[in-house]
Order: C-alpha cells, then sequence, then structure tokens
C-alpha cells in the first residue's frame, strides 16, 4: 500500500487522474471501475480535461460502477448513473454499451448480482478500481459488518451513511438500500486507486491502514491487496 499525501483536492485529482489516463494510454480497451460521492470529482474532472485537450481516447473502455441505489429511478438526478453522466461519462468519448451499473431497482437481487459478477468476467476483469471510503469506513456500499462480503448484494444502508447522503435528497426520501459490489469484487481488481480527503475521513484512513484488518473497517481489507496507491490530502492523513 504505498500512501501518498498532497496539500490540495486539485493536486491529488491530477496525480490520480494520471494514473487512469496512463492505463488507458498504455490498454485502450482498459475495464475500469469508477465511484462516486465528491471525492472523486477532481479525479474526473482531470480525465475529461485530458480527453478535451486530445491526449487520450476513452472510446473502447469498459466501465463499472461500484454501486447504487435501490428505489431510485436511474435517471433521478440523485442517482449513481446520473452522478456519472454528469460528472465524467458525458464529458468524455466511452461508448454507452460500455458502460456497466447495477440495476438498483432488480426484481431479483441475487440473479442482479450474478449477472453482473458474468459481466465484469466477460469484460476480462477490472484493471483498476477507484475507491473513496465512507466516515465508517465503507467502501462502496460495503457497511462495517460480521463478515466481509464477495460478490454484489444488496445492502441496507446504516444512520450514518443515510446521514451522510441525505442532504443531496430533497424531492424523495433518501433511499435505505443499495446494490453494491462486494468486496470480494473490488479485491479481484489489480489495481486499487484509493482517494480520501477531509478530517471527517481521517479515523477510517487511520483504521483502514494502521488498523486490524476486520470487516467492522471494511476498507482495512484493502492493506491485503497486491497494488494499492492511497491519496490522502493532510486532514485525512492527520491521525497516521
Ligand atoms: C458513498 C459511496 C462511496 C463513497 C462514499 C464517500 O457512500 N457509496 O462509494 O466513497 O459515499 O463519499 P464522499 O466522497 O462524498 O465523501
Amino acid at each position: 500500500m504505498k500512501v501518498l499525501i498532497f496539500d490540495t483536492e486539485k493536486e491529488i485529482g491530477d496525480a490520480a487522474g494520471k494514473i487512469f489516463v496512463d492505463l488507458v494510454k498504455a490498454k485502450s480497451n482498459a475495464v475500469i471501475g469508477f465511484a462516486t460521492g465528491m471525492t472523486p470529482v477532481p479525479t474526473y474532472n482531470y480525465m475529461a480535461e485530458e480527453y478535451s485537450k486530445g491526449n487520450v481516447s476513452f472510446r473502447d473502455i469498459t466501465t463499472f460502477n461500484l454501486d447504487e441505489y435501490c428505489d431510485l429511478p436511474r435517471e433521478h438526478k440523485n442517482s449513481f448513473y446520473m452522478f456519472m453522466m454528469d460528472n465524467l461519462f458525458s464529458r468524455i468519448d466511452v461508448k454507452p454499451e460500455n458502460i456497466n451499473f447495477l440495476d438498483g431497482n432488480a426484481a431479483d437481487p441475487e440473479a442482479e448480482s450474478k449477472r453482473y459478477a458474468e459481466a465484469i468476467i466477460k469484460a476480462g476483469g477490472i484493471d483498476i478500481q477507484f475507491l473513496g471510503i465512507g466516515r465508517n469506513g465503507h467502501i462502496g456500499f460495503n457497511e462495517p459488518a460480521g463478515a466481509f462480503t464477495d460478490e454484489a448484494f444488496k445492502v441496507r444502508l446504516t444512520d450514518s451513511t443515510i446521514e451522510a447522503n441525505s442532504v443531496y435528497f430533497d424531492d424523495v426520501p433518501m433511499p435505505r438500500y443499495a446494490m453494491t459490489m462486494g468486496i470480494g469484487s473490488i479485491m479481484r481488481a489489480g489495481k486499487i486507486v484509493f482517494v480520501a480527503t477531509g478530517k471527517a475521513k481521517a479515523q477510517a484512513v487511520k483504521a483502514m491502514i494502521q488498523g486490524e484488518v476486520t470487516p467492522k473497517c471494511p476498507a482495512s481489507i484493502l492493506q491485503q491487496h497486491k497494488d494499492v496507491t492511497v491519496f490522502l490530502d493532510r486532514d485525512a492523513a492527520s491521525l497516521l
């Protein structure tokens, strides 16, 4: 686990974004796992700027997003699908047919999990996975639990996660459930780029990097991955 500390979110976005851009330049049909939330935005800005400058094309990549809310139309402004369309996919030349999301409204979550796992295998596996972290140490929507999960599944969101995200829901209630990639899905990625900024993440970051590997802090499993680059600002790194 390589830990890099920066002064600003822009510096983090540029440095993390360069890893993704360099990978796509080396492997045009790269399979990329994306995350949502505010933390990834500077990275996505860098990727979109590099595309707009003509320095890279994303036309042959395949994408898989970590998670999606349940009981929310895909086109709702707060869906993770719309977040990705607004913040990245509409700004680069990725092909719509190569964009993959878990269907939060699937009638059969287990069948949906199987479908997603098969789609990832068919794509050749995830080359590089972007990850953020929740204040309680969750990655994707893998909340603190009694055991590490494997494939995608439907999860009841914790009160901490609902509280952190409900600020964005002004027209419909904040969903209580989501579909998320499991820890196994995430750990099978070839490389992981992890970003955390702000004091609110400092405790989770410390537990992730220096704590015991435990499903009570899902992100701690990353200590066992062979290729993780961690980008932090000074606040998120303040307890290390
Ligand atoms: C949500 C997402 C996570 C994300 C987290 C942190 O819970 N499911 O993938 O890492 O929020 O979001 P932010 O970057 O806005 O703090």
